[in-house]
């Protein structure tokens, strides 16, 4: 990972925090892009030094100005972005009959046109630079659905759509692109879920524990990696077998 620079949104929490140190201990300089701005600094503060250091940078990245913005920056900073972590996420959850609008929209402005708009402004670069990888944080829920989760999981399905899409529009111009599917993660998103629906699932999951925000930071590593250098368009289920 030395010498290269990985964006990842969503860095300055739970598992694109764990996945920011995991890539700054392999040597990458990584951008923590996020939206709130003092947990985003210390994030990138505590990271392992590199030879170029680590940039925050703010970003709402459900607006595509600030999307831009956030990308104009990094060029600025850097010159360029190798790996591209489609990572910042929200939920909020309610029951079909009780989601207002106003959820179902949120999570959609997050969860997919964020995606979109990131990977639209990223893409040019790497398609110039012959080379790049895209990674998208898809969910389990985007391919088994979940009680609670109508706005959540159309989004985290639509992911896995785009994922595909542009694993074919980009693979013949040097860039790879797949998606991780998380189960159960311990981070801020689960702590909103009723400790009896906790319970239920951790039954469920061979493990028998949730999983660790660093379980996932270390399949972004792989994928982002040259040893995954065959793997395009796929998704990475990292479930502890939730869904056996
Ligand atoms: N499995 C089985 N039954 C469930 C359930 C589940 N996952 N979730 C809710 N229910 C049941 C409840 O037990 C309840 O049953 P009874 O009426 O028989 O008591 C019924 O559905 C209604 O549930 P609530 O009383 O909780 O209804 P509510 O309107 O107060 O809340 C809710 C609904 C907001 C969806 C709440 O149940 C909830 O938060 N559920 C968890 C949703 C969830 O799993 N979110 C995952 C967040 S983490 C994440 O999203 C990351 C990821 O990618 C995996
Ligand atoms: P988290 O809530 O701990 O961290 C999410 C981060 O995204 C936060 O730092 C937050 O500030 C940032 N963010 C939220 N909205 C943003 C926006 N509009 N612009 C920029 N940054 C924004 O959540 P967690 O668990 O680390 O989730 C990361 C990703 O993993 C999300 O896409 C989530 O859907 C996905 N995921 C999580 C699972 C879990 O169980 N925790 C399971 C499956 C997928």
């Amino acid at each position: 990972m030395e010498n290269r620079v990985v964006l990842i949104t969503g860095g300055a929490g739970g598992i694109g925090a764990a996945a920011a140190h995991l890539f700054a201990e392999k040597g990458a300089s990584v951008v923590v892009a996020d939206y709130v701005e003092e947990a985003g600094k210390t994030a990138v503060e505590t990271l392992p030094e590199v030879a170029d250091g680590h940039l925050f940078v703010q970003v709402d990245v459900s607006d595509s100005s600030s999307v831009k913005a956030m990308v104009e920056k990094v060029v600025e900073h850097f010159g360029k972005i190798d790996v591209l972590i489609n990572n910042a996420g929200i939920t909020r959850d309610a029951m079909l009959r009780k989601m207002t609008e106003e959820d179902w929209h949120r999570v959609i402005n997050v969860n997919l046109n964020g995606v979109y708009y990131c990977t639209r402004e990223v893409a040019p670069l790497m398609i110039e630079e012959g080379s790049g990888v895209i990674i998208n944080t898809s969910s389990v829920v985007g391919v088994h659905g979940n009680i609670g989760q109508t706005n959540y999981a159309a989004t985290k399905s639509a992911v896995i759509g785009m994922t595909k899409t542009w694993a074919k529009e980009l693979g013949p111009k040097g860039i790879r692109v797949n998606a991780v599917a998380p189960g159960f993660i311990n981070t801020n998103m689960v702590a909103t879920v009723p400790e009896k629906v906790i319970g239920q699932l951790v039954e469920k999951v061979p493990l028998r524990r949730l999983g660790k925000a660093e379980d996932v930071g270390k399949a972004y590593v792989y994928l982002a990696s040259d040893d995954a250098s065959y793997i395009n368009g796929t998704v990475l289920e990292v479930t502890g077998g939730l869904t056996l």
